[in-house]
């Protein structure tokens, strides 16, 4: 068996990719899945989410080939949950790769070779459309688009859905759209309430039918370099994510 393979995706930025990705990886760790987390973003925020060290070799050593994708694994705290770091190296990818032939299908090679050693490999992408992301979406199977409940959600996900098909016409004509998760619901904003309603209309059921709140502790895990699970577990973000992960688990069955 072969790992499913997910990105989260949205070139919008702060809308949750990081958080999901963690946090997903972490709950899907507990429920007893072998988890592996790849940072491909140089602002190597998933990294410091695990308390990975991102000083030690890394996405961007594996991509150029100094180091094998296994020997780049790091383990966390969590059992069950594993790391490929990402630092501020990765940015100078986009035009390190450029004039190098298959130069979107590096990443889809670089991994190819750890994709019998876990159940599920997730992709946290940087907040923007470089080659790196690009090579993403050709080594993904599965794209998720976190959304955040929040005036110029739409705008920003009729860009990440041009994406995806334009990835899907010529690179990657399997890649699946998983689903839309939406992020940092608020109760008390009648707007949230609105882009989901919106969002969900239109998307019926690619929408996933957990909808994350805007939870505090999610926000604090980070800085201690805890998934949510191993900072509070029984906080709504929590809940959340568990539920989250056995959506997850069914989609992709
Ligand atoms: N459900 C939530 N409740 C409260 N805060 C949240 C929630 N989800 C994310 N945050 C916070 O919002 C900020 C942005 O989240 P995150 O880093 O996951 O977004 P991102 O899409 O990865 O951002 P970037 O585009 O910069 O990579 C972070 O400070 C994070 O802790
Ligand atoms: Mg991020």
């Amino acid at each position: 068996m072969s790992a499913n393979k997910i990105i989260f995706l949205n070139q919008k930025g702060g809308v949750g990719k990081t958080t999901s990705v963690v946090n997903l990886g972490a709950a899907l760790a507990k429920l007893g899945k072998r988890v592996l987390l790849v940072d491909f973003d140089s602002q190597g925020n998933l990294t410091s989410s695990v308390s990975a060290d991102g000083s030690l070799p890394g996405m961007y050593e594996v991509i150029t080939k100094q180091i094998s994708a296994v020997d780049a694994c790091q383990s966390t705290s969590n059992t069950n949950l594993y790391i490929i770091s990402s630092n501020i190296n990765m940015a100078g990818l986009n035009v390190e790769l450029v004039d190098e032939d298959n130069r979107n299908l590096f990443v889809k090679d670089v991994l190819a070779s750890i994709e019998q050693t876990f159940d599920f490999i997730l992709g946290d992408c940087p907040p923007s459309v470089g080659l790196v992301t690009v090579n993403a979406l050709v080594w993904a199977q599965h794209v998720i688009i976190p959304l955040q409940c929040e005036y110029l959600a739409m705008e920003g996900l009729n860009q990440v859905m041009r994406t995806v098909a334009s990835v899907r016409r010529s690179l990657n004509p399997s890649l699946d759209f998983l689903g839309i998760l939406f992020t940092m619901y608020s109760k008390r904003n009648k707007l949230s309430y609105e882009v989901v309603e919106d969002v969900s209309n239109y998307f019926s059921d690619k929408v996933f039918k957990t909808i994350i709140p805007r939870n505090v502790r999610l926000s604090e895990a980070p800085s201690y370099g805890l998934p949510i699970f191993a900072y509070d577990a029984n906080c709504s973000g929590a809940k959340a994510y568990m539920r989250f992960a056995e959506e997850v688990l069914n989609r992709v069955k």
